[in-house]
């Protein structure tokens, strides 16, 4: 039997933001169809990963190498990693005024081609989608995430999902500012998009809440812009106790 391949293998990443070293020999694999999540305090360098992880041109690496089912994908931009299957959502979504979300929506599944549909397909789809979500269908009319709550952001963000079904999805929480609803509204957007396409997720979190209807294969802990720790579930539940603190003792 052949040995599968991690969906992302992450091996030894040092990564700068101009001068400044932000993580440090990162290694992390990712199977397919496995949930992840990545913990840590603030300012470990989360949210660099996942932006390394889509190729965000901030950031530039000086060691290490990223292969997606089975490739070499290091020197992949941005946009070819998104046709790739990789998803990442914004700590802080983006407002685009002048562009609808639906003209949105439609435009990122155009440009993949194995989710093309007609018009009306597309329409039905996008509106189920909606429906599932419980999400207000006037806002598909409306521009970009201008004038969005929070919670409203958070539904466009897993109808992104749940229309695109990346291969490899990467949410970046934020850290506050969640209602129960909209925390309610990730849980089960998360919920959907794997019962959908058996997707991999690496969600990034303080919040554990968003993971009550998740099961979660392996926990990671990033300190320093170093992987300090892993461990399953469990992991989340001690953290949540103890905070990071048995890490940051020197
Ligand atoms: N573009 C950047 N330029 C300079 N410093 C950055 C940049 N991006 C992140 N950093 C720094 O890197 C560290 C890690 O940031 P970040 O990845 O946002 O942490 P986290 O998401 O874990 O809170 C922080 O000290 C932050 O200030
Ligand atoms: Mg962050």
């Amino acid at each position: 039997m052949a040995i599968s391949k991690p969906l992302i293998d992450i091996t030894n990443v040092t990564a700068l933001a101009g001068e400044k070293e932000i993580l440090h020999n990162v290694s992390l694999a990712l199977d397919a169809g496995t949930c992840h999540v990545l913990m840590g305090p603030n300012g470990a360098g989360k949210s660099t990963l996942g932006h390394v992880i889509m190729a965000d041109p901030e950031y530039t690496l000086s060691s290490g190498s990223i292969a997606f089912e089975g490739k070499d994908i290091t020197d992949m931009p941005t946009y070819k990693r998104a046709l790739a299957g990789i998803f990442l959502s914004f700590q802080a979504p983006v407002e685009v005024p002048g562009v609808p979300l639906y003209s949105f929506l439609r435009t990122i599944c155009a440009a993949r081609p194995e989710l093309k549909m007609t018009a009306r397909q597309f329409r039905k789809h996008v509106h189920e989608l909606a429906d599932e979500l419980e999400m207000d269908e006037a806002y598909l009319t409306r521009d970009l995430g201008v004038g969005f709550s929070g919670g409203e952001k958070k539904k466009v963000e897993m109808l992104q999902l749940l229309l695109l079904q990346p291969k490899l999805a990467i949410l970046d929480e934020t850290d506050s500012g969640l209602d129960v609803d909209a925390l309610s509204v990730v849980s089960k957007g998360i919920d959907a998009y794997r019962k959908s396409c058996d997707g991999t997720l690496l969600i990034i979190t303080h919040n554990t809440r968003i993971l009550e209807r998740v099961s979660v294969d392996r926990v990671h802990v990033m300190v320093d812009g170093r992987l300090v720790d892993e461990g399953n579930a469990s992991l989340i539940s001690r953290i949540d106790a103890h905070g990071f603190e048995a890490y940051t003792q020197e």
